[in-house]
């Protein structure tokens, strides 16, 4: 029986994933390495997963077929060969390395490099021990740090001036990859992924959401300041960011799998573009404040426009500049359109199913990014 190893099945892209590789690999068993967290072990953390996003998806069916070819292996990036022995694993065909912290805050650096860096080290040197022929590593379309303008799906420049120490760790994780000699090594390049294309759902939540988190914070932190006036926001009204559904993403992934493409680097972006215009009003509308002004300079700002500036200095560089990722190597391979056009009303669509798990179960917002 063919054997795939996931990384990060917990996580949004990862459960994703997984519902997808069931499908499309009909003979597969899927081994999921996952961390046990308190008193929970490891396979009852990947049940509950693949259940929410099994959910969140309406991907109901899949679940049947989990529970019969899917088995979680209890492991942690931050350990040698993960602290698994490869006996526990078994025999592996494909590796999706998925897993990743989405920390971005300077004061995070060493467990943001101990995950993402050293983290890929384990992963990568398991998949050595057990004679893993493809190799599909998740990275960031975002290594490209401050680049702007048509970025190809190409190795990253090691001189790349990065934004933050998540981007830094991404590059320095692709390099490792790199040079590990799998015969197949496929650098996946997803953009800022958010919720299902038709459901919206999504079972974590970081950049699209983090910003709807970071101004709902600030505004009920300050309903004073903030009451009635058009906020400034550091950003070009006119540039472009990449949002791209987890569907589109890991069907992606998974057709150039199903398609032996060869190894190499694919973006898995969307091939439409939402304006930052169109983000920030659709943000700033559904959690109650006025549209923002989109300005260059921080000059004139009062106390509470420079909180939110602050705030904001993660969003900054994803905001400030368009880039355009190459997608022609992707859609060479896969069938999957890449596109899924993102209008402000749509936008709005999924910062409103963000809003609503945040009724329901307050605890789902407190994930990073
Ligand atoms: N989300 C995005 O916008 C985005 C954009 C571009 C690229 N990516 C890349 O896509 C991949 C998946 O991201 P995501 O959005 O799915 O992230 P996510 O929802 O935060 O999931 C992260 C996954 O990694 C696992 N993980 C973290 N640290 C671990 C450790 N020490 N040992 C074992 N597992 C660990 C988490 O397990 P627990 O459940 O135990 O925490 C979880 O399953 C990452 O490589 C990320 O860099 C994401």
């Amino acid at each position: 029986m063919e054997r795939h190893l996931i990384t990060g099945a917990t996580g949004l892209v990862g459960g994703m994933l997984t519902l997808d590789l069931l499908e499309h690999y009909p003979d597969a068993e899927l081994v999921c390495l996952v961390r046990p967290r308190g008193a929970r072990p490891a396979q009852e953390r990947l049940d509950a997963a693949l259940r929410d996003a099994a959910t969140a998806y309406r991907r109901e069916a899949a679940l049947k077929r989990a529970g019969q070819r899917c088995r979680a292996v209890s492991g942690d990036l931050t350990l040698p060969l993960c602290g698994t022995s490869g006996a526990q694993v078994g025999p592996v065909s494909h590796v999706w390395h998925s897993a990743a912290s989405l920390a971005f805050e300077d004061e995070a650096k060493d467990a943001i490099m101990q995950c993402n860096v050293e983290g890929t080290r384990h992963v990568a040197a398991l998949a050595q021990r057990l004679g893993v022929g493809v190799f599909n590593h998740i990275s960031t379309a975002f290594v490209v740090g401050d680049r702007a303008g048509d970025i190809p799906a190409a190795p990253v420049d090691p001189q790349v001036r990065s934004n933050n120490w998540y981007e830094r760790s991404k590059v320095l994780g692709e390099r490792i990859v790199s040079s590990s000699g799998f015969p197949t090594l496929r650098i996946l390049r997803p953009s800022g992924v958010i919720g299902h294309d038709t459901t919206f759902g999504a079972t974590t939540f970081s950049g699209l959401y983090g910003m709807v988190k970071t101004l709902l914070a600030l505004r009920l932190r300050n309903r004073q300041d903030f009451a009635g006036q058009h906020l400034r926001i550091r950003a070009d009204a006119d540039a472009l960011v990449n949002f791209v559904p987890v569907n589109l993403v890991t069907r992606g992934a998974v057709t150039l799998s199903a398609a032996d493409a060869p190894s190499g680097v694919y973006h898995l972006s969307n091939i439409s573009q939402a304006t930052v215009a169109d983000t920030l009003s659709a943000i700033t509308e559904r959690v109650g404040m006025p549209e923002p002004v989109l300005v260059a300079t921080t000059d004139g700002f009062t106390p509470a426009e420079q909180r939110l500036d602050r705030a904001f200095t993660f969003y900054r560089p994803y905001l400030s500049a368009t880039r355009h990722f190459g997608l022609a190597e992707t859609l060479q391979h896969t069938a999957t359109s890449m596109d899924a056009p993102l209008s402000r009303e749509r936008l709005v669509d999924f910062v409103d199913w963000y809003l609503g798990t945040l009724k329901r179960r307050p605890s789902v917002g407190g994930t990073t990014g």
